[in-house]
């Protein structure tokens, strides 16, 4: 493996507006390759689970209900320090702090219709992977 791996969704708003292409280009452009990919549905069981860590948070409801309002698209990506890198092209939570060029500052609509997600450290990476991902299907 060349470097290490990260988790990313690119979430219901972006493929509502047909940008799965256009947040792809920007990860490969950073340096990041996508060793596996797919569209799916998430199931409310299934978004439930993927967020359980926010279970309390007030906006809990309303970001299961936004991820499973149409289809994501779930990748495996992998570089140099992946998880830091995606972080960086995808920029601040909220597309309103996000710095200029990044994926949520060019591309996002707010901070629910935030475009991408991206794992937060190594070890949520890892657990995100195997969340969705079998390690047959991850083809570096
Ligand atoms: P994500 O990286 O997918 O991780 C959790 C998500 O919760 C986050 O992106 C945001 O889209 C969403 N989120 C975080 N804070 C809020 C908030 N205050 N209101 C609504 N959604 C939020």
């Amino acid at each position: 493996m060349a470097g290490t791996r990260t988790f990313s969704i690119i979430k219901p708003d972006a493929t509502k507006r047909n940008l799965t292409g256009a947040v792809t280009k920007m990860l490969e452009e950073a340096g990041l390759r996508v060793v596996a990919s797919k569209r799916i549905h998430m199931s409310r069981d299934q978004a439930e689970g993927f967020y359980a860590v926010h279970k309390e948070r007030p906006f809990f409801g309303e970001l299961v209900d936004f991820m499973i309002s149409g289809p994501v698209v779930v990748q495996v990506l992998e570089g140099e320090n992946a998880m830091q890198r995606n972080r960086d092209i995808m920029g601040a939570t909220n597309s309103a702090d996000a710095a200029p060029g990044t994926i949520r500052k060019e591309l996002a609509e707010s901070i629910e219709a935030n475009t991408v997600h991206g794992s937060d450290s190594d070890e949520n990476a890892a657990i995100e992977i195997a969340y969705f991902f079998d390690e047959d299907e991850i083809v570096g």
